[in-house]
């Protein structure tokens, strides 16, 4: 429904109408026998449903502990869990830099909300002012892109590579900022670092380091914060992990680390987390209480003790091999049935849930062109590209498609990417 000549609402909710999410999910009930390759869902197969039990029976056989589980908890989230999630992060980035940093990030620093979304949102709530900036990759997870806008600020997108953001295009942009005398409204970079939702990219330790030190160095007239969302950190199928941007920057004075256990254990649990610089532990706190007040107890409790008798890394091994195989499924049936067709190229993730495909120029992909309704027509549906970039800078590529491989099997994604490329052999 559109609700453009409602007065009631706020310009707010009309701004928010008719997001890409909600309508695509729409396309794809339509015909039920759709394949969706547009679905940011997980593997249903492999949800954990043992592992939540014995959590969520331990959670709940513990005498009063049991009833705290079912009250209303803190504002910044439980104090274990805050912890556990800390102590897993420092372990993780002192193993991939292999070497041990002096961490100085206190529990204060580390929140807890219902899913990171909420966490980058409160952060975009908590910098922007109406008309203020966040400098992002091009493309980016349109779902931030979104609310920011919604806010009221501007996302500007830096032209990316292979490993995601450029370094010299991100100073470029500062520069351009710098004289038209609006720096002062650059707020924060926002990247994600390992295998990024659309692009499938993964900065490399060095260029985290680099956009660090652009965004301190550009902190003349206010702080420049970096925003490391890690979503898909732990969903690495090839290569060695690397180091978050927090072990370059270890008590945070510029970095925002977002994490979720939403694509590493469950969405329906939606646990999220941030941990951060102390300058902000006190606004965006006061943001979440006028929200929340906390997030979920019984959630972080069973998440508590998921990670506590480690019962996660095991799950996410076995998620790992999962994705793994469909990624690779999804890689060679591109390259067998769109490898040859001049203009169509994607960048080979080595984790996460995406693969970001261009198709040659003729073809726009976007949702009132043709291709997508003869697309969903003929039984593949996925993300028009157009949706991911961001409302300035590097100008939007509408021959661009998000395809994810979480949700559909192999033989799914062989089908799905056979009907998509006769679409292309025919609209092209
Ligand atoms: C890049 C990125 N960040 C954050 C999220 C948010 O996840 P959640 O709110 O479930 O933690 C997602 C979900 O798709 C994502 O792709």
């Amino acid at each position: 429904m559109t609700h453009s000549s409602n007065s009631q609402v706020s310009r707010r909710a009309l701004q928010a109408a008719g997001q890409p999410i909600s309508q695509l999910m729409g396309m794809a009930l339509s015909n039920p026998n759709i394949i969706s390759l547009a679905a940011g869902f997980v593997d249903n197969a492999s949800l954990p449903v043992e592992a939540t039990r014995i959590a969520a029976d331990k959670v709940l056989s513990a005498g009063e502990a049991s009833q705290t589980a079912l009250q209303y908890g803190s504002n910044n989230g439980d104090q274990q869990l805050r912890q556990l999630i800390l102590d897993h992060a420092i372990e993780m980035n002192n193993a991939a830099a292999g070497k041990t940093a002096e961490y100085n990030t206190s529990i204060d620093q580390v929140f807890i909300t219902p899913g990171s979304n909420q966490l980058l949102f409160l952060i975009a709530d908590t910098l922007l002012n109406p008309g203020d900036i966040i400098l992002c990759a091009s493309p980016s997870y349109f779902v931030f892109i979104g609310a920011v806008k919604n806010i009221g600020g501007q996302t500007i997108g830096v032209a990316t590579d292979q490993d995601g953001i450029i370094p010299s295009s991100l100073e470029a942009a500062l520069e351009t900022l710098d004289r038209a005398g609006e720096l002062n409204r650059v707020k924060a970079i926002y990247t994600v670092p390992y295998f990024d939702n659309p692009g499938g990219t993964t900065l490399t330790a060095e260029r985290g380091k680099e956009i660090l030190e652009i965004a301190k160095r550009w902190s003349r007239e206010q702080k420049i914060y970096v925003i490391s969302d890690e979503a898909y950190r732990m969903l690495r199928y090839q290569g060695e992990d690397t180091p978050s941007m927090h072990h370059w920057d270890p008590s945070l004075e510029h970095t925002i680390v977002a994490g979720t256990f939403s694509k590493s254990f469950s969405p329906g649990i939606r646990v999220g987390w941030g941990f951060l610089p102390a300058d902000l532990q006190g606004p965006v706190g006061d943001q979440k209480s006028n929200l929340d007040f906390g997030a979920p107890l019984l959630a972080q409790r069973i998440m508590a003790n998921v990670l506590q008798d480690e019962l996660w890394l095991p799950h996410v091994d076995k998620l790992r091999a999962v994705y793994d195989s469909r990624r690779l499924a999804m890689l060679h049936y591109l390259n067998e049935f769109l490898g040859d067709v001049p203009g169509c190229h994607w960048h080979e993730t080595r984790g996460g849930l995406c693969v970001w495909l261009t198709l040659p120029e003729s073809i726009d992909t976007g949702m009132q062109g043709e291709f997508l309704k003869s697309a969903v027509e003929a039984g593949v549906i996925y993300v028009p590209g157009e949706y991911c970039f961001a409302s300035q800078g590097e100008s939007p590529n509408h021959s661009t498609i998000r395809l994810t491989f979480g949700v559909q099997s192999a033989e799914s994604i062989e089908r799905g990417i056979r009907i998509l490329s006769e679409q292309v052999k025919r609209w092209q």
